[in-house]
């Protein structure tokens, strides 16, 4: 008998549920990423809307359980310490050299693209409980004035800049190598060791935003800068829903200039790109994030549609087997096949996609991209990611983003 995929995924979330001084939280991956991740919440509590809404409310409550002294949320939270078991783990387990480098005990110093005010909106509508609302509130406005204030980039404000390319949520993307000052092809570990550099650069100046972290690296990232956009609008509506009305005003007016600042700097006529402050110039490397200018509605009907057709659906750019390669296949960087986020499929994109295919009215494109979703999990089940022409798994295993298929709706 076939477990309907509904039944997979409610498993899948529950085996990797854990429970530590009284807070609940989902591991994305038992092997690999045994600690709490800010967007990987995000993306468990809409999983958890669609069958078990007190799981979506803990995911969130722990995710804003530990905001760094500024207020803003962190990328990480470990919950336990980390154990060290070197080859096995990447960057967040190199132990000591990490824990100096982040400078704070117990979370990272960095963050990640804001997708926590959906998230609780939608717990919110489901739940309608006020009272759990109200006390994560002040959490979630402290995060984004943190941001508005910390990371704006002061000469395309209110754009801001991330610190380090994990704080996109895509830790390798080549959109990010020039800035790093790496060629298009390199091995993983010269890319890691880039960005332990900048941390360590980091620690060494106690992370000073201005005077001294954005001397290091300042890009002013599309979709970090999309989703913050969307996500003031979606915090003005949680403000709007506690009666918290220049609040709600506020957030809004932020949200619309957030929008026309993208189209002022990052608009080429064609494509959103993001923006290396330090070279002043747009980065051309064309990653699925492009497409994020469709879930955050950026774009006319006619530019929407040449969007589509002209690189979501070109064969040379886009268009593959198994859906959305992370990376156009026309970049030097383009690695299928153990290139993490250099062109393997991974399923946040395609529910990011799916969503700004359906605002745009393309029901049917957008199912195809969710009937791609699912083809890689039954073929491959739930991995991290996959190789785009043959859907073969690649990366962590029982990895919980497939679960956002059960909000393909
Ligand atoms: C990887 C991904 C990042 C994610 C983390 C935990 O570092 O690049 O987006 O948050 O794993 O799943």
């Amino acid at each position: 008998m076939t477990v309907p995929i509904e039944e997979k995924i409610h498993e899948l979330l529950k085996n990797n549920q854990r429970t530590q001084e009284g807070l609940q939280y989902t591991v994305p991956a038992s092997d690999l990423y045994p600690f709490q991740w800010l967007w990987d919440s995000c993306f468990h509590a809409i999983i958890y809307t669609h069958f078990d809404v007190t799981a979506a409310q803990a995911e969130l409550t722990a995710a804003c359980s530990r905001p760094l002294h500024s207020g803003l949320l962190p990328h990480i939270i470990y919950h336990q310490p980390p154990r060290i078991s070197p080859g096995k783990w990447g960057r967040e387990q190199r132990g000591d050299i990490i824990d100096a480098a982040w400078g704070v005990q117990g979370t990272s110093s960095l963050t990640q693209p804001c997708v926590i005010a959906l998230a609780a909106r939608k717990t919110y509508e489901q739940s309608n409980d006020k009272a759990w609302l109200a006390s994560l509130y002040p959490t979630l406005h402290a995060h984004f004035e943190a941001l508005a204030h910390e990371y704006v980039a002061p000469a395309y404000a209110p754009l801001l800049t991330i610190n380090n390319p994990d704080e996109s949520g895509e830790d390798n993307s080549p959109r990010f190598d020039s800035a790093l000052g790496l060629a298009s092809q390199h091995s993983a570990d010269v890319h890691l060791d880039a960005r332990i550099k900048l941390m360590q650069q980091y620690a060494t100046c106690k992370y000073a935003v201005t005077t001294c972290m954005h001397e290091h690296f300042a890009v002013i990232d599309f979709s970090f800068n999309a989703l913050y956009a969307m996500d003031l609008a979606e915090l003005a509506t949680l403000a709007t829903y506690l009666g918290h009305h220049n609040d709600a005003v506020a957030l809004n007016e932020r949200s619309e200039a957030v929008k026309t600042a993208l189209r002022k700097h990052l608009w080429n006529g064609e494509h959103f790109l993001s923006l290396d402050t330090h070279t002043r110039k747009q980065i051309p490397t064309l990653t699925w994030t492009v497409f994020l200018a469709l879930y955050a509605n950026l774009l006319s009907a006619t530019e929407a549609e040449q969007l589509i057709t002209t690189t979501l659906l070109n064969p040379t750019h886009f268009k593959s087997t198994y859906g959305l390669p992370t990376t156009a296949k026309s970049e030097p960087s383009y690695d299928p096949e153990g290139g993490f986020w250099r062109g393997p499929v991974w399923h946040a994109p395609h529910w990011f996609l799916y969503h700004g295919l359906m605002r745009y009215g393309h029901d049917e494109l957008a199912a195809e991209y969710k009937a791609a979703s699912l083809a890689l999990i039954e073929e491959s089940g739930f991995r991290e990611q996959y190789h785009p022409e043959t859907g073969a798994g690649q990366g962590a295993t029982n990895f919980t983003w497939g679960g956002l298929v059960i909000d393909m709706v």
